[in-house]
C-alpha cells in the first residue's frame, strides 16, 4: 500500500492579512474556490485512497482542518503537532509514527500550499516518485523548471550524465546538490546555468528511507521522537509528545536532511506550479482581467492596472494606480507595491513584536 501525507501546519506569514495566525494560507479559499488544502487532497485522492491519506498540522488548526476534511478523509488520519517546529519536526513525527504502522511502505509528503494547473502531469510525477520509492533506499524529490531567480525555494542540481536517457519516460536523475533558499545572486546563477530545478516541496521515499535519513542527519529529532513514540499507547502520550516537541530544534526538512543527503534522486515534473508564497502571486488563483488586475470582492477603479485588489466586504476603489496591492480584510487594510510583496513577512514579524 502507498500513503500520502499532506503538510498543512505552516503559518503563511507572507500572505498576511489574508492569512492570519488562526487561518494561514493553506486554509484560505478565494471567492467560491475551495482552499489550497482541499484542492491538494482532491488531487491526491485520485491516486491514493482517502483511507491512506494523512494530514499533519498544528493542534491549533485541528478544528479548521477537521471542518475542511470531514467528508473527505477519516478524521483519525489528521495528525496533530503540539508545537510548530517547522517541517523537520513535521516530517520526522509523521514518518516515524507511520513507520510503526506500515513498516517500509512508500509515502509521499506533499505541501498544502501549492498551486498546480496541470493535474495529470502532477499526478504523473508523483506516481513516478512512488515507483522509485519501491526500489530505492534513498529519498526522491520532485522538481520543476525554474522560471525566475526566486529566493524562497529550494534548488536541485541534477546530474546531466546520471540522467536516464531521453527514451526513459521517467525523467529521473541523481541529485548533485540541494540548496535551500539561496540569495538572489546565487539563484540567478543557478537559473542561468540550466542545471537546476526548483524544489516543489514534495518528497517521497519508503518509510525506512525516511527513518534512516532522519536518524543520520537529524539525530536529535530521531532520538527525542522515537522515545516519545515508544509510549504511543500510554495515556500520558499527549504530554510526552508535547515535551518532546518542546525539545526539538526548529529546522526545515530541507535544511536538516535534504541538503545533507548523498543519495537523493529527483524527478522532473512538467506541471505549472507556484507556491503562492506572496500576495502578488494571488493572480494565479483568481485570474487577471484585461487591465492585468487580479480582483476579488467588490471593487471599482479608473486607470488602474497590474494590481492585486481584494476586499472581504466594503467597496474598494482606486484611481490612477498601477502595480499595487490593496488588500482589505475584516479588520485590516494593507496597501503595498507589488515589488515589495516579499517584505510582508518581515513586516508581520515586526508587527507581532510591537504587539
Ligand atoms: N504540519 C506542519 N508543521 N506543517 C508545516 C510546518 C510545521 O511546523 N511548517 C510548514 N509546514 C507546511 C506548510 O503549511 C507548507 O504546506 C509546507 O509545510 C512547506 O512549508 P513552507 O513554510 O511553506 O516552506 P517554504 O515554502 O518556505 O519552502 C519549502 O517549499 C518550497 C516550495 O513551496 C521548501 O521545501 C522549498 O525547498 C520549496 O522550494
Ligand atoms: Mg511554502
Amino acid at each position: 500500500d502507498k500513503y500520502a501525507v499532506i503538510m498543512a501546519g505552516g503559518a503563511g506569514l507572507r500572505l498576511w492579512p489574508l492569512s492570519r495566525e488562526h487561518k494561514p494560507k493553506q486554509f484560505i479559499g478565494v471567492e467560491g474556490m475551495s482552499s489550497m488544502l482541499e484542492q491538494t487532497i482532491e488531487r491526491i485522492t485520485e491516486l491514493i485512497p482517502p483511507d491512506n491519506c494523512f494530514v499533519i498540522t498544528n493542534k491549533n488548526y485541528a478544528e479548521i482542518t477537521c471542518e475542511a476534511l470531514k467528508n473527505i478523509i477519516p478524521l483519525q488520519n489528521i495528525i496533530l503537532e503540539p508545537l510548530r517546529k517547522n517541517t523537520g519536526a513535521c516530517i520526522s513525527y509523521a514518518a516515524l509514527l507511520l513507520e510503526r504502522r506500515f513498516q517500509a511502505s512508500p509515502v509521499c509528503f506533499i505541501p498544502a500550499d501549492s498551486y498546480v494547473s496541470n493535474k495529470q502531469e502532477y499526478l504523473k510525477a508523483i506516481r513516478q516518485a512512488y515507483a522509485e520509492s519501491e526500489s530505492s533506499s534513498g529519498l526522491t524529490i520532485i522538481g520543476v523548471n525554474p522560471t525566475y531567480p526566486a529566493t524562497g525555494y529550494g534548488y536541485i542540481k541534477i546530474d546531466p550524465s546520471g540522467q536516464t536517457d531521453q527514451t526513459d519516460p521517467r525523467h529521473i536523475s541523481d541529485v548533485q546538490q540541494f540548496k535551500e533558499k539561496p540569495d538572489t545572486a546565487t539563484a540567478r546563477a543557478y537559473v542561468d546555468s540550466g542545471h537546476y530545478l526548483w524544489n516543489s516541496g514534495m518528497v517521497a521515499g519508503n518509510l525506512q528511507a525516511f527513518k534512516s535519513g532522519i536518524q543520520q542527519h537529524m539525530p536529535e529529532h530521531f532520538k527525542i521522537l522515537s522515545a516519545a513514540l515508544d509510549q504511543l499507547d500510554s495515556p500520558a502520550f499527549d504530554s510526552l509528545i508535547e515535551q518532546a516537541f518542546s525539545q526539538l530544534p526548529e529546522i526545515s526538512f530541507d535544511n536538516g536532511v535534504l541538503e545533507h543527503s548523498g543519495s537523493l534522486k529527483a524527478i522532473k515534473g512538467y506541471f505549472d506550479w507556484d507556491d503562492i508564497g506572496s500576495l502578488d502571486a494571488l493572480g494565479k488563483l483568481v485570474g487577471y482581467d484585461e487591465s492585468g488586475n487580479a480582483v476579488s470582492g467588490s471593487y471599482v477603479g479608473m486607470d488602474t492596472n497590474d494590481s492585486v485588489i481584494f476586499s472581504s466586504d466594503i467597496l474598494v476603489t482606486s484611481i490612477g494606480v498601477s502595480n499595487m496591492m490593496i488588500i482589505k480584510t475584516k479588520d485590516v487594510i494593507l496597501v503595498c507595491p507589488k515589488e515589495r510583496a516579499q517584505d510582508v513577512k518581515a513586516f508581520v514579524e515586526l508587527l507581532k513584536r510591537a504587539g
